[in-house]
């Protein structure tokens, strides 16, 4: 059919999305530089953002993993508190709002009835909003009164990569251009770090063998599944466990490895596979320790992590990228281990069962 011919040679559109990643990447940098070279995006954006005193994330599924890592470098590089919230909770449960609250929806739609739900709300209340979507006159675009589109080309698979971390470079990129309006020193330059993440990701597909061999021996027949991590690792690993669960059905869990010894640490047993993500400097070596925690109770266990820190003779080494921006490479094994337990399982990997790409009902 003519969607075949979208996969060229691959034989499923997720890992030809995988695969488009650093492409995705470069043509952001592009696509967000002015003629100077330096990122730019509409003024009046800024503005609102500069006047308002707290960002509402909204967002679900996948975009709402993104939205954990768009709070952090919202903070961390503009300094304005960020919150995230599910689309589905925030319509029916709404928390209390600060004075100015600016509204940010994550969709790669555009068509979310979740998310639409709450924009309903938020523009009868006279609120600023702004989508980010992959969608062009996609109708969160169309009602929110500004869009950044994130140019990842469209996304046929429906479990969601490329959408995922086109999301969280806009988001580092309005994060830096709000800093910049603000007269905030930005602590990285974002173009140039999209740059070396382009190449790092192309680094780490290269490796697929490593990913897809790891699958076979610790995922192809087990019934579940643990990532662990701190911090900016934490926000990954829940995205990693859900990317496993939508397509290879194994029952997956992002845990933050600190919670472990609280309570979780009852499932672990002779097999049981575990996935340290190790990025961040100051909790890295507690995940470590976690992971030895798991290992002495049988887990299988894998641990990726980021050039310099840790030792590192175990572990699958990512290359270095800022800090900030972790999550952009990070996430990359965890697709891959995604989409190799699924095929390896024989599930239809583009179109997982009773799920859809897009959810228009609430
Ligand atoms: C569906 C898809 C998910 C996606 C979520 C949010 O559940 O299966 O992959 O993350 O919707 O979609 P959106 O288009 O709003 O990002």
């Amino acid at each position: 059919d003519a969607n075949d011919l979208g996969k060229g040679t691959y034989p499923y559109y997720m890992i030809k999305e995988i695969d488009e990643q650093p492409a995705v990447m470069r043509k952001l940098i592009q696509q967000y530089q002015n003629e100077n070279g330096d990122l730019e995006i509409n003024e009046s954006v800024l503005s609102e953002i500069k006047e308002s005193d707290r960002v509402y994330i909204i967002a679900c599924g996948t975009s709402y993993n993104a939205g954990w890592v768009g709070k952090q470098l919202i903070e961390r590089i503009t300094g304005t508190p960020t919150e995230v919230h599910l689309a589905s909770e925030f319509a029916y449960n709404t928390p209390l709002l600060t004075k100015k609250p600016f509204f940010i929806f994550l969709s790669q739609s555009g068509e979310t009835a979740d998310s639409r739900q709450v924009l309903v709300q938020v523009n009868k209340a006279g609120y600023p909003s702004l989508t980010l979507t992959n969608v062009p006159g996609s109708t969160l675009s169309r009602e929110a009164k500004h869009t950044l589109l994130l140019h990842a080309g469209p996304e046929i698979a429906v479990a969601s990569t490329k959408a995922y971390t086109a999301q969280i470079a806009v988001l580092a990129i309005l994060a830096e251009c709000v800093a910049k309006y603000n007269g905030v020193d930005s602590p990285l330059d974002v173009a140039h770090e999209l740059g070396i993440i382009a190449n790092a990701i192309e680094t780490v597909i290269d490796d697929h063998e490593i990913f897809e061999r790891l699958s076979v021996t610790h995922l192809s027949t087990s019934k579940n599944a643990f990532y662990i991590g701190r911090g900016i690792d934490y926000y990954v690993v829940m995205e990693a466990a859900l990317k496993l669960k939508e397509v290879s059905y194994v029952q997956a869990e992002g845990w933050a490895s600190g919670e472990l010894k609280h309570g979780t640490i009852a499932l672990i047993e002779d097999n049981t596979p575990v996935i340290s993500i190790i990025t961040d400097k100051v909790s890295g070596p507690h995940t470590r320790g976690n992971a030895h925690e798991v290992i002495s109770r049988g887990a299988n266990s894998m641990i990726i992590s980021m050039e310099g820190l840790d030792r590192q003779e175990d572990a699958y080494v990512l290359p270095k990228v800022h800090d900030l921006l972790t999550p952009l490479i990070s996430v990359i094994p965890t697709q891959l281990i995604a989409y190799y337990t699924a095929l390896h399982r024989g599930n239809d990997v583009d179109k997982p069962r009773n799920l859809a790409k897009s959810v228009t009902v609430e």
